[in-house]
Formats: structure tokens, C-alpha cells, sequence
């Protein structure tokens, strides 16, 4: 499918300010991508879908997860976690993604996980930075670029746990196992 006719069909599942993080994430995926010597096709394709599920239904996606069965911690996490996974498989679904690489950077763009490629890591890093973000501590985010793809990942990770932490919210294991890689 040709890009174009994807973020046409992504843009009428989102509301216009989800919409236009997506054209945030696709602009800073690329910049990062071209930056760090990833795929930028890739990380475009992935950038376009990666919210692709955010507004889907709860139950179905509820029902995918089970049907999939995907990794069913996923049921007692938060349902905010829900899009990632269930937009991957939108993705291969109706979008006819079948790159496990650009399934894998939409599945873990909220949580991030353990041996992240570095494609995965363009999308995670684009969804947390992107020009529209404006939360306290972004600049510091966006400055790490200086200092390579890992340390812009690690500093990406570790302010999403603290965030978390600070609102009583739970982590997902995968995040705690993402920032574990950057301690070793
Ligand atoms: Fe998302
Ligand atoms: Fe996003």
C-alpha cells in the first residue's frame, strides 16, 4: 500500500491532535532514522501506523489480545498499554505489513523491551519527542541526539519509569527490562 493511502486511512481512525502527533513522529522518526542509519522507510511505515489502534474499542481489543495470545500480562497492565500490540496487529491486518522489524517497532513503541533494534528504538524515541510533546523535560530528551541513538533511548526509558513512579503508576516488566539493558 502506498504511504499516502496509509496515513489517509490512519487519519480517519484518530481525532485531529492524535493525528497530528502521527506527523510528528513520522517527521522526527525520519530525521532520527537518517541520523542514526536506520531504514528510513521503515521507520516511516512504522511511524504512520504506530497509533493506528488508540482509539479502538477496548473490548475488541481485549478480544484480540486473547485470540492472539499475546503475551497476557498485557490483560492486567493498564489499557493504555493495549494499542501497541493490537496496532501491530492492525497493521499486518489490514495494512498488509508482514516486516516483522516495522511489526515489532509498533508493538513496543509504549513499553520498549529487552534488545531493542534500533529501528524500535527510532519509533519509541520519535513517539516521546516529537515537536507537539511539550512536558517538562523534553528539551533535555531531544538534546541527547548529540550523544547517539543508546544514550537517547536510555534517557527516553528512564524518564518514562520515573514519570510513571511519580503518578503511583505501575511499570510494565518490558520497560523495567528495557532500562536494565542500559544499566549492564
Ligand atoms: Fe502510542
Ligand atoms: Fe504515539
Amino acid at each position: 500500500m502506498d504511504q499516502t493511502v496509509m496515513l489517509q486511512k490512519v487519519k480517519v481512525r484518530l481525532p485531529e491532535n492524535r493525528y497530528s502527533h502521527v506527523i510528528g513522529v513520522i517527521e522526527t522518526a525520519t530525521v532520527l532514522a537518517k541520523e542514526f542509519g536506520v531504514s528510513e522507510e521503515k521507520a516511516k511505515i512504522a511511524a504512520i501506523l504506530h497509533d493506528v489502534a488508540k482509539f479502538s474499542d477496548r473490548d475488541w481489543m481485549k478480544s484480540i489480545i486473547e485470540q492472539e495470545n499475546m503475551d497476557p500480562r498485557l490483560l492486567e497492565a493498564h489499557t493504555e498499554l493495549w494499542h501497541a500490540p493490537v496496532g501491530a496487529y492492525v497493521a499486518k491486518k489490514e495494512f498488509g505489513i508482514t516486516d516483522e522489524e516495522i511489526l515489532d517497532a509498533i508493538r513496543y513503541h509504549t513499553t520498549g523491551r529487552a534488545g531493542m533494534t534500533d529501528l524500535e528504538k527510532v519509533i519509541y524515541i520519535a513517539d516521546m519527542v516529537e515537536p507537539n510533546r511539550k512536558f517538562s523535560g523534553v528539551e533535555q530528551l531531544r538534546s541527547k541526539k548529540e550523544e547517539g541513538i543508546d544514550e537517547m533511548m536510555r534517557a527516553c526509558i528512564n524518564h518514562s519509569i520515573a514519570f510513571l513512579e511519580s503518578k503511583g503508576q505501575p511499570v510494565f516488566p518490558d520497560s523495567l527490562a528495557c532500562a536494565a539493558d542500559y544499566e549492564k
